[in-house]
């Protein structure tokens, strides 16, 4: 069984795609076989994993407009056990291509549906709660939400709380709010404290105990195409993501 998860929250800049990177690859770490679906056309993902531009083809763009899946699109990383279907700019347009096809909900669940051999799948997601956002969570199991640490974490949260709402009622009814990840977080700061209150106080026992430390190395990381975990793997925020898989396959 392959356990879906999308990183999601459609503020940017919160660390969904450094949580995609190195939750993928401390999952492989402990013995699982990952794959990261890039549905982000920034493509930070891709490249924070080493896919150089003449790499991406098929992307998922191609699989996305032409509504079929083909297995070059899976590209292999540094770190065996860990694949790719990364993303390029054109990916972009499929907000505008799929807003008047049929099943444009489904599109990346009818890719997803064909592809077997590893525990989970890590869903990069856009920032922003359109049709690249839906269709990840149209595909998945359950979501993992990243939270900064900082003034206006939880702006925002209640329409994103409202799509998945939207989507258990229509399209997929078993998917699931996995756990909320704090990021970024600054133990200097007195602010990171109160944030980490407030966000538990909101969503209790879903958040985890894991908290993600604000880490230059965590930063340094994608410029050099490598996750955190193969980069430094006995920096701060490394040991925190190993420390998240963890508390992820414990919940399971
Ligand atoms: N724990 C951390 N410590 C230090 N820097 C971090 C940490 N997590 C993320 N960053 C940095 O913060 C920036 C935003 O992180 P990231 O790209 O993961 O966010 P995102 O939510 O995917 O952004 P977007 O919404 O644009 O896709 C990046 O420059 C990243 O390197
Ligand atoms: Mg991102």
């Amino acid at each position: 069984m392959t356990k879906i998860i999308s990183i999601t929250n459609q503020k940017g800049g919160v660390g969904k795609t450094t949580t995609t990177i190195n939750l993928a690859t401390a999952m492989v770490a402990i013995n699982k076989r990952a794959l990261i679906v890039d549905a982000d056309p920034q493509g930070n993902a891709s490249t924070g994993i080493g896919i150089k531009e003449d790499e991406r083809s098929p992307s998922l763009y191609d699989l996305i407009s032409k509504n079929l899946f083909k297995e070059s699109a899976i590209k292999k990383t540094l770190i065996p056990n860990l694949d790719i279907i990364p993303s390029t700019i054109d990916l972009a347009a499929s907000e505008v291509e799929l807003a008047n096809i049929e099943n444009r909900e489904g599109r990346i669940k009818n890719i997803l549906d064909k592809i077997i051999g590893y525990d989970f799948i890590f869903i990069d997601c856009p920032p922003a709660l359109g049709l690249l956002t839906i269709n990840s969570l149209v595909a998945s199991n359950s979501v993992i939400v990243p939270l900064q640490c900082e003034f206006f974490a939880l702006e925002g949260l209640s329409s994103l709380v409202k799509t998945i709402n939207a989507i258990q009622d229509g399209f997929n009814k078993s998917l699931e709010i996995e756990g909320v990840v704090l990021t970024m977080h600054d133990k200097r700061n007195s602010l990171s404290d109160l944030v980490e209150r407030d966000v538990r106080n909101h969503f209790g026992s879903k958040v985890y105990k894991t908290i993600i430390p604000r880490n230059v190395r965590i930063s340094e990381a994608p410029s050099h195409g490598k996750p955190a975990l193969v980069y430094d793997i006995s920096c701060l925020g490394s040991k925190a993501y190993i420390e998240l898989a963890k508390e992820v396959i414990f919940n399971q």
